[in-house]
C-alpha cells in the first residue's frame, strides 16, 4: 500500500502539465525523498509530511509532529522559488531539536517566572526548563507530540489534547491549528482552544525566517518595521519587569523600516539581557488589514507582512543559535533566522496588569496570524 501511495506521489509530482484534480495538485509533495525522510510512527500514530501549494508558485511543508512548519517556498524578485524557513532535513532533527524550529508552542508560549503561577487561589508548579523559569510549556510539550491531521482543500487541520496535569497545567485543553494557503501567497494560521477547567493559555508558532532563501546569510541586513509604540522590558532572565516602555528614541524603535542589525549591538541593557532582540512588542493594531510587522530583504526582493489578532509579538533574532543545529548542509549560526511569535504577553499569569490569558470552561479561545509574502524590485 505504501508503495502505491509513493508511486502515486511521484506521478502527481510529474503531472503538473496534465489535468489533475485541484486537491491532488494542492497537496503534491515537493520531493518524494523528503516525504520518506519525514515518515514515521510514534506510539501507533503516523508522522507525515504534508504540502500546501497555490497557483502563484508558493509551497508550504507541514508535519503533524509538533504541528510544525517545515518549509515555506516563495519566489524572489526574479521568480526564483526558495525556502525561507530554518528547519531540519528529516523528522529526527525535530525529535531532538532544541530551538523550536517552525513548531506550535504552548500551553504557555514564552516564559512564566519561577515556573509557578496562581489561578483561582491555587498555586501551580511547572517544569523549570529555562533557568528558574518555564519556557514554551515545559518538557515534551505540544511541539514534541504527534497531532491528528486532516487534509482540507487548501488547508491542513491539526488537533491535539493537552491533558489535565501535563507539565503541571490544569485542565484538558483541546487545541486546533489550521494552516491555509491563499492564492495571494498568504499563509493563514487559525488557532482555537477549549478547556474543561480554568487554565492559562498562550499559543504561538515559532518559525524562523531568512528571506534571502540562504540560511548561511545572517538576517542583519533585513529591514523590519514593527507597528508597536512600546515593548515589555525584561530582567536578566528575560521575564518582563512589568514596565511597558515606549520605543521612541531607543534601539527598539522599528516604527519605520530599519535594518535588524543597525542597533542590535548597542550597549543597551535590554539588548545585553537578550543577546540581541528577544522581546515582546505591544502591537498598536490587532487586525487582518493593518500589518503588525513588515520585513524586507532588498537583495532577494522578498517581503513578508504579518497580521495578527494577538496583542503582542516576540521579535527574536536567533541569538541562541550557535551552529550546533543543521539543515540544508548549513550550520545555523547566531542571527541566521528571525522569529515573529505572535502571542499574549510573557508571564501574564503573574502580571495582572497584562491582558488576561485565562481560559474558562464554556469559552472558545481563537486567534489568527497571517504571514503574507510578496516581492518588489
Ligand atoms: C523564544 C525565546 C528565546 C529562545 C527561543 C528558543 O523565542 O524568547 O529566548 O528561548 O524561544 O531558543
Amino acid at each position: 500500500m505504501k508503495k502505491i501511495v509513493a508511486l502515486a506521489h511521484v506521478m502527481l509530482a510529474g503531472l503538473s502539465a496534465c489535468v489533475v484534480s485541484p486537491s491532488h495538485r494542492e497537496h503534491a509533495p515537493l520531493d518524494e525523498q523528503r516525504v520518506s525522510a519525514f515518515a514515521d510512527t510514534i506510539n501507533g500514530k503516523a508522522v507525515k509530511l504534508f504540502t500546501l501549494r497555490n497557483k502563484s508558485g508558493m509551497a508550504v511543508e507541514i508535519t503533524n509532529y509538533g504541528a510544525t512548519l517545515v518549509s515555506i517556498h516563495v519566489p524572489d524578485k526574479e521568480g526564483q522559488v526558495e525556502n525561507v524557513l530554518l528547519g531540519y532535513d528529516d523528522i529526527k532533527g525535530y525529535y531532538t531539536g532544541k530551538s523550536y524550529f517552525g513548531c506550535v508552542v504552548g500551553r504557555y508560549a514564552n516564559r512564566i517566572a519561577h515556573a509557578t503561577f496562581k489561578l483561582d487561589g491555587k498555586e501551580y508548579h511547572l517544569p523549570q526548563n529555562d533557568g528558574m523559569n518555564s519556557l514554551h510549556g515545559g518538557l515534551n510539550s505540544i511541539d514534541k507530540q504527534v497531532w491528528d491531521a486532516r487534509i482540507m482543500n487548501d488547508a491542513i487541520r491539526l488537533t491535539t489534547v493537552m491533558k489535565n496535569g501535563d507539565n503541571g497545567y490544569p485542565g484538558n485543553v483541546k487545541l486546533t491549528v489550521v494552516y491555509s494557503l491563499r492564492s495571494d501567497n498568504s499563509l493563514v494560521i487559525d488557532y482555537s482552544a477549549t478547556t474543561d477547567q480554568s487554565t492559562v493559555l498562550n499559543i504561538s508558532n515559532h518559525a524562523y525566517f531568512n528571506l534571502s532563501g540562504d540560511p548561511s546569510n545572517t538576517i542583519l541586513d533585513h529591514e523590519i518595521k514593527i507597528n508597536a509604540d512600546a515593548f515589555t522590558t525584561v530582567d536578566s532572565t528575560l521575564i518582563p519587569t512589568g514596565e511597558i516602555k515606549k520605543v521612541a528614541g531607543t534601539a527598539f524603535d522599528f516604527l519605520s523600516f530599519k535594518k535588524i542589525g543597525k542597533d542590535i549591538d548597542q550597549p543597551d541593557q535590554q539588548l545585553i539581557f537578550g543577546k540581541g532582540y528577544d522581546h515582546n512588542f505591544v502591537l498598536n493594531a490587532r487586525s487582518e488589514t493593518i500589518a503588525a510587522v513588515e520585513v524586507m530583504d532588498k537583495n532577494s526582493g522578498r517581503k513578508m507582512e504579518v497580521y495578527t489578532t494577538q496583542p503582542g509579538v516576540q521579535f527574536y533574532t536567533g541569538n541562541f543559535l550557535n551552529g550546533s543545529e543543521k539543515g540544508r548542509s548549513v550550520a545555523y549560526e547566531q542571527r541566521t533566522g528571525f522569529c515573529l511569535e505572535t502571542q499574549q504577553f510573557p508571564d501574564a499569569p503573574n502580571q495582572p496588569q497584562f491582558p488576561s490569558t485565562v481560559l474558562k470552561p464554556g469559552e472558545t479561545w481563537k486567534s489568527q496570524t497571517i504571514y503574507r509574502f510578496s516581492t518588489s524590485k
